[in-house]
């Protein structure tokens, strides 16, 4: 079954919500996600049967397209929804006229770390207790990837 992609409309917010909340230990909030939205980010949703089971967000500004957010719901992961919707939102910074994607990833996320390397994705930095956490905050790894 493959992913249907189109972009995020404010009528998906609590699908998306479904998604985001059952795929991060700390999701954003509602109010977060529409904003995004609002803010025209170029928001993306991917169907699998004409239900949404991941988004990826992602934000440009100039030459560079900042990735905020990618999930696949985890009923969902391992059939390569993740890669196709992380191909696809690299297709659009390149057509939104980006030069380089930026994103921050929790070092202890292996499963996004090595699809961010396989689509060869390189570490550029830490930002020191960037994410927080149920204990303490977390640092983030900075990757980039030249467009
Ligand atoms: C990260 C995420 C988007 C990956 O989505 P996915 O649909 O499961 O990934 P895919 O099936 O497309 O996997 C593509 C490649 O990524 C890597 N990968 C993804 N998840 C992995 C895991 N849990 N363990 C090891 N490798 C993994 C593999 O290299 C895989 O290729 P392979 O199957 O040929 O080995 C998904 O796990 C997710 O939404 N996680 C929660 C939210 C999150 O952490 N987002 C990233 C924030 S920076």
């Amino acid at each position: 079954m493959s992913l249907a992609l189109r972009p995020m409309e404010l009528a998906d917010l609590d699908d998306v919500m479904q998604v985001e909340t059952a795929g991060y230990s700390i999701p954003w909030s509602a109010s977060v996600m529409k904003g995004c939205i609002r803010m025209g980010y170029d928001a993306w949703v991917g169907q699998v049967d004409e239900v949404i089971r991941s988004h990826a967000i992602i934000q440009i500004m100039v030459d560079e397209a900042h990735l905020l957010n990618l999930c696949v719901h985890p009923a969902f992961q391992g059939r390569g929804y993740g890669k196709a919707m992380l191909e696809h939102i690299i297709e659009r910074a390149q057509e939104l006229g980006a030069h380089r994607m930026i994103l921050e990833v929790r070092p202890s996320n292996k499963g996004a770390i090595k699809l961010y390397y396989a689509l060869g994705f390189e570490r550029i930095g830490v930002r020191k207790g960037y994410y927080p956490g149920p204990e303490q905050r977390e640092d983030a790894w900075v990757l980039s990837l030249y467009l």
